[in-house]
């Protein structure tokens, strides 16, 4: 587990895909990872990060959205939601996309801090959604599973400047043919503005 310098990986990279393992003893490595995930988080303009998107899948995010909280949240879990609200989701690991993504409201997340203490978290608005998103990060579930059809064809094109992502796309770009002879019959009114410009919240 040990990395000594993070960095964000992007979609393409299998890592992204993985469901993330819970911690089970929580050491001094995790504690430093953490540390790292929230620098690089700072650094890239973020405000939410979790540890797949450094390669590493272990249960582990971190998030700050701005009012000088900054948590570090080991084997979080959502254990109750409510209410309905849709934000223009970034995400790091896919420069330049952004998409509108439905969650819930409010959420009660239940975690560990780095000491090993049981936390329950309420989070409502921006926190509910970052803590929303990034608890889907560590099940391998990444915001371009929200697109619609056409949406993933304008994404797909942004994300074949991408490096390191060669092999992946070749797949995503067999599998988005594949459903395009399906869909044609898709109406025109579905056919949602470009939401391929960059976003504003990256998480
Ligand atoms: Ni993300």
């Amino acid at each position: 587990m040990k990395e000594t310098t993070l960095r964000i990986r992007f979609l393409g990279d299998p890592v992204l895909r993985k469901k993330s393992t819970p911690v089970k003893h929580i050491t001094p490595d995790h504690r430093d990872i953490l540390s790292k995930m929230a620098q690089l988080m700072y650094e890239s303009d973020g405000i939410g990060l979790a540890a797949p998107q450094v390669g590493i899948n272990e249960a582990m995010i971190v998030a700050d959205v701005g009012n000088s909280s900054l948590y570090k949240l080991i084997n979080p879990k959502i254990v109750k939601k409510e209410g309905s609200q849709v934000t223009e989701e970034g995400c790091l690991s896919l420069p330049g996309v952004c998409i509108k993504v439905k969650r819930a409201r409010k959420v009660i997340v239940r975690a560990q801090d780095e000491l090993a203490q049981t936390l329950t978290l309420e989070a409502e608005g921006l926190l509910a959604c970052v803590f929303q998103h990034e608890i889907e990060h560590l099940k391998g579930k990444l915001i371009v599973d929200y697109a619609s059809f056409f949406q993933r064809l304008k994404i797909k094109k942004k994300l074949e400047e991408l490096k390191n992502a060669s092999t992946l796309l070749s797949i995503s770009t067999r599998s988005i043919l594949s459903e395009q002879s399906e869909s044609k019959e898709r109406s025109n009114e579905e056919l949602p503005e470009s939401k391929t410009k960059s976003c504003k919240l990256q998480l």
